[in-house]
Parts: C-alpha cells; sequence; structure tokens
C-alpha cells in the first residue's frame, strides 16, 4: 500500500510539471486535494491495510499531502507574480485602433481650395484678429455707416477686432501687389450672433478676388457657374438676387439650386472704386469681382444638415456618421 503512495506522488509530480497557468494549477489542486480527490481516496483505502501498517501508511500519505500542499502553494505564488508582470499578453486580442476622420468643415474647405486653384486663384493668407480699417474702413465701411451694424462683431480694443469677414484679404493683398491679381482666401470669421441653429459666433468663409483690365459682371458670372458646379454637380443651376455690399456695385446674392427650393451660399459684386482708390489703384484703369462664399452652409446642403451647432459641438458620432 505504501508502494501506491509513491504511484501517487509520481503522477502528482508529472502533472505538476506540466502546469502552466493559475487555472491549472487549481484544477490539479482540487483532483489532489478536493474532497474526491487522490489524498482523500488514498486515506480512505486504510480499511485494506493490515492493522500493523496503518500507522506507517497513515504516515506516509500525511507527507505526501504535506509535499503536494507545499508545491501548490510556492508554484501558486510564482504563477501570480508572473502574471501581474506580464506587460503584453501577446494572444490578447488588440486593441482598435481608433482612424481619425476629417471634419465635415473642414472637407468643405478643402474642396473649395482644390476649386479654386483649379479655376485659376493663388491661395493666400490673412489674420483673423483684425485692424478696425481693414476690416471696415478700407471696405468702404466708414464709421458711423449703418451697415457695419450687418457685421456686429467683439472688439479687442478700439482699433482692433474679431474679423467679420474674409474681405479685409482683399486689402491686405492689394496693398501689397500690383494689378493683376486673382487671389482665394479660406479663413475663419467672427459676428455677435446667437449660437442657433442657423448661426454661430465664428464660423467659415472663403473670399476671391480677381483684378484685371475689362474685368466684367460676365466673369464673374462665369466663374461662380464653374464654381458651384464643381462643388455640387453639374446639373447645377445658380440664380443671382440683387444685393448690397458697400465694397461691391452692383453686388448680388447668389442662390443655388437644392432639392426643391434655392439656397444662398455666397454673396459677390464688382469691386467698389472706392475700395480701389483705398489701395492706390486707379479705379478708371483696373476692374475687379469679389466673392465671399459661406462653408458652413455649404456643408450643411451637401451633408443635409439642418443645425449648424452640430459642426462645432465635437460630437464623435456626428462626425462618424459622415
Ligand atoms: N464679405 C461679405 C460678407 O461677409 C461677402 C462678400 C464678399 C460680398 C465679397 C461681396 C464680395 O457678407
Amino acid at each position: 500500500m505504501v508502494k501506491k503512495v509513491d504511484e501517487i506522488r509520481k503522477k502528482f509530480k508529472d502533472e505538476f510539471n506540466k502546469i502552466s497557468s493559475l487555472k491549472e494549477l487549481e484544477d490539479l489542486r482540487i483532483r489532489y486535494l478536493g474532497k474526491k480527490g487522490e489524498i482523500t481516496n488514498l486515506l480512505k483505502k486504510i480499511k485494506e491495510v493490515a492493522p500493523e501498517d496503518r500507522k506507517a501508511f497513515g504516515q506516509a500519505v500525511n507527507t505526501l499531502k504535506v509535499e503536494i500542499q507545499n508545491l501548490i502553494k510556492e508554484a501558486r505564488e510564482k504563477l501570480e507574480k508572473k502574471e501581474k508582470s506580464r506587460k503584453f499578453d501577446l494572444t490578447l486580442p488588440g486593441k482598435p485602433l481608433i482612424a481619425g476622420k476629417k471634419h465635415p468643415l473642414i472637407k468643405v474647405m478643402e474642396e473649395l481650395v482644390e476649386i479654386a486653384v483649379g479655376l485659376g486663384f493663388e491661395i493666400v493668407d490673412g489674420p483673423e484678429i483684425e485692424w478696425e480699417y481693414y476690416n471696415f474702413e478700407a471696405l468702404n465701411i466708414p464709421e458711423y455707416h449703418p451697415s457695419r451694424d450687418m457685421w456686429s462683431t467683439l472688439f479687442i480694443t478700439d482699433k482692433m477686432l474679431l474679423r467679420t469677414h474674409t474681405s479685409p484679404v482683399q486689402i491686405r493683398t492689394m496693398e501689397n501687389r500690383k494689378p493683376p491679381l486673382k487671389v482665394f482666401h479660406p479663413g475663419r470669421v467672427y459676428r455677435k450672433d446667437p449660437f442657433d441653429a442657423s448661426h454661430a459666433p465664428a464660423f467659415f468663409q472663403a473670399e476671391g478676388l480677381y483684378v484685371d483690365k475689362n474685368v466684367s459682371f460676365a466673369d464673374l458670372k462665369a466663374t461662380l457657374e464653374m464654381f458651384t458646379r464643381e462643388l455640387f454637380g453639374p446639373q447645377t443651376r445658380i440664380r443671382f438676387l440683387p444685393s448690397y455690399f458697400p465694397f461691391t456695385e452692383p453686388s448680388t446674392e447668389v442662390l443655388v439650386n437644392w432639392g426643391e427650393g434655392w439656397l444662398e451660399i455666397l454673396g459677390a459684386g464688382m469691386v467698389h472704386p472706392k475700395v480701389f482708390e483705398a489701395v492706390g489703384y486707379d479705379p478708371e484703369e483696373w476692374t475687379g469681382y469679389a466673392f465671399g462664399l459661406g462653408p458652413d452652409r455649404i456643408a450643411m446642403i451637401k451633408y443635409g444638415i439642418d443645425d449648424i451647432r452640430l459642426f462645432y459641438e465635437n460630437d464623435l458620432r456626428f462626425i462618424k456618421e459622415l
């Protein structure tokens, strides 16, 4: 019978040597030390042992039991340490990589730039914090002129403000260059507007300006037709509505057909002589057109969005859907 104890010891050692996880170790423990385990079974066999050998048998089983308990305890500590210190488990599934996505407004801005470049415009830049002179004065919007109300904004000092439109870049460009020129400026603008479904206190604009000899309204019309067809597709039609801007004459609002109706997406006109005078161009010699696009509006039309605030809330669920 003592031989039987040795057999169990050998069997245990074989199995024990194959253990590689805490789970396997626990299963092994139950198989040997559990209520129905090998050790308990051995002890039950004591009845079969001759009375004079029972003591020796009992001791042998007990020794084996203690041996197994110790081995399991040691192995458990080792395995626990190992599992804790393991930095990566190569068998675990990887963390999904969250790929970024372009914001719909950025996509529209990039598209506008691409179209403008295709039509021969050069991309220029300008500051968002602007002198009152560039935002208003040089654009033929004198102080106390009621049209300043159309572009109410936040002033930083008496003379400095958050620009209300991209048109000051017209002045900055012409001041620094001689005509002819054909420039396009995408950028951000600010207004003292409420944040509601159709207004945002900060939004995007893109400005186009072409100055040359004998530029006519027909040139403006052709350019805007090409522009909008690139943007919304070849079937796009546009409609001009008379409008008023102090820096263009005549001035127009441009609507595109979309679904059942017409949507306004830009303001435009022929550069006003006063604007040429402000930058030292001779209005008798030079002519030009200018236009200002609303990328937020365009993105709303293109993506079928009815609330401008969605663009600025940065809710990933919204961005991911587009
Ligand atoms: N700057 C005008 C606006 O913000 C748009 C415009 C640009 C109109 C250029 C005419 C020419 O409303």
